[in-house]
């Protein structure tokens, strides 16, 4: 490297907050795990939601909670607005989905993480109680040639190009729901493959960046805190995102004109998350193509998570193995 082009670099490495938000899903995780195939989601998402909690009150930060999944399914839910952390060191917005997939965790699904995501304070989305949103999103290689305005066979035009395939080679991941039959149908007629999954979408954007993971794009309505989650990972990975507030009836029209939204407009991935700052990270909770799910083994269990950082670019993988009759002679959170 020349001295000249590190003239004007003074910063010397900052804090990544990576391994504070992975052990507080990894504590979430392995509380949700507890309840795979038990056929209870509700217990499944309170006992990741209290274990979240409680590892979340112990981290140096002062956040606020602006994603807090849970209106829509009224599942229990870290609240919006909620202050989280010891109120000491950087003021940021947290995004949590304490079980991105309580559904396929209580049936024994694959693919369920825990998910956590913070960016300087002020510059998250916040939908409120406007719980769908309109995607399109995908990774680095696609990224700038996406419109979620333009008819879907344009975009897998563009798409395609953008990686030097033809469209007939691309792979498109779609919420299984039939509100989104007309991007199947679209997909279909354009001739690329078509991917559907039961449930899980911030793992499908993410699917979207990773070179192993053979998904070029994905499209439809899903939730808006998944949105938020997923825009966060995909600033860190250098994908894109567009998305447009999806509302699903009368009541959510007048809601979005009391409060000041526009339904009509396209937010941008930086207008989901914005901030130089953003980390990210992310437990398996069931296996998956992604992540690993947790694996309890004897007096303990062994998680996988991965943590990323929009400023550095960085995306670690970890995996960690719990002794539960250690933690037991202290920690807060119950572990059997
Ligand atoms: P939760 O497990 O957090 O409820 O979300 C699962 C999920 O599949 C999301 O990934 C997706 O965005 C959303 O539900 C779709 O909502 P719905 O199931 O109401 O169609």
């Amino acid at each position: 490297m020349s001295s000249d082009s590190a003239a004007g670099r003074q910063e010397i490495p900052d804090r990544n907050l990576g391994l504070d938000l992975a052990r507080v899903t990894e504590t979430a995780a392995m509380a949700a795990a507890r309840w795979q195939g038990r056929g209870d989601a509700e217990a499944c998402d309170q006992a990741a939601v209290d274990g979240m909690r409680a590892h979340l009150g112990t981290l140096e930060l002062d956040g606020v909670v602006v994603i807090g999944e849970g209106e829509k399914d009224e599942a229990p839910m870290l609240h919006n607005g909620e202050k989280v952390g010891r109120g000491v060191g950087p003021r940021v917005d947290v995004a949590v989905d304490p079980v991105d997939g309580t559904r396929l965790t209580a049936e024994g699904g694959p693919g369920a993480l825990s998910v956590i995501a913070v960016s300087e304070r002020g510059t998250m989305f916040a939908p409120g109680s406007l719980v769908y949103m309109d995607k399109i999103a995908v990774g680095p290689e696609a990224a700038g040639m996406i419109d979620l305005d333009a008819p879907v066979e344009r975009n897998l035009k563009r798409i395609a190009k953008a990686k030097g395939s033809d469209v007939n080679d691309l792979t498109v991941i779609i919420l299984k729901r039939p509100r989104n039959q007309h991007y199947i149908d679209a997909v279909r007629r354009a001739g690329a493959r078509i991917r559907l999954i039961q449930d899980g979408d911030v793992s499908a954007a993410i699917a979207t960046a990773r070179p192993d993971a053979a998904i070029d794009v994905m499209m439809g309505i899903g939730g808006s805190p998944e949105g938020v989650l997923a825009a966060a990972a995909l600033r860190c990975m250098g994908g894109e995102m567009q998305a447009r507030l999806w509302p699903r009836d009368d009541n959510d029209r007048a809601y979005a004109a009391e409060h000041g939204y526009d339904l009509d407009r396209v937010l941008t991935t930086e207008d989901l998350v914005g901030g130089e700052n953003v980390s990210f990270a992310a437990t398996g909770v069931t296996t998956g193509e992604f992540l690993r799910g947790v694996e309890f083994r004897g007096d303990g269990a062994i998680t996988h998570s991965v943590m990323m950082r929009s400023k550095t670019g960085s995306i670690r993988y970890m995996d960690a193995y719990h002794n539960f009759a250690r933690l037991r002679r202290f920690a807060a959170v119950d572990f059997d």
